[in-house]
């Protein structure tokens, strides 16, 4: 049985340069949507360490580092690259399937 997740629209490609990161509401999930050098991921929102929003963070390459204590995950897959200050262990950040469909960028997320 094939487990098909909703497909969202959640912003035009043109609205998405490479370095841009926002924090979107794709159905009733909320996501982190970047461009990384020129290729669109989608991530949880929030920092696995301590819940911050992910979006005012630093977006370097593939990497992107949570503002309050410096974790850093690869938006790629959403392992954890660095630990937070403190060194706790740290699950990686979840991700979803995004689809370029001519103008739009479609993600798949859980209803
Ligand atoms: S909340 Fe993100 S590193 Fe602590």
């Amino acid at each position: 049985m094939v487990n098909l997740l909703p497909r969202v629209k959640v912003a035009k490609v043109d609205e998405f340069p490479p370095g841009t990161k926002k924090s979107i509401k794709a159905s009733r999930t909320r996501i982190l949507l970047v461009n990384a050098g020129g290729k669109i991921y989608a991530t949880q929102s929030l920092c696995t360490h301590l819940s911050n929003p992910l979006f005012t963070g630093k977006l370097q390459g593939d990497l992107i580092w949570c503002d309050k204590h410096w974790a850093s995950f690869d938006v790629t897959n959403g392992l954890v690259k660095d630990l937070p200050e403190g060194g706790a262990e740290i699950a990686p950040l979840k991700t979803y399937p995004v689809h370029i469909e001519g103008s739009d960028i479609i993600v798949e997320v859980p209803d």
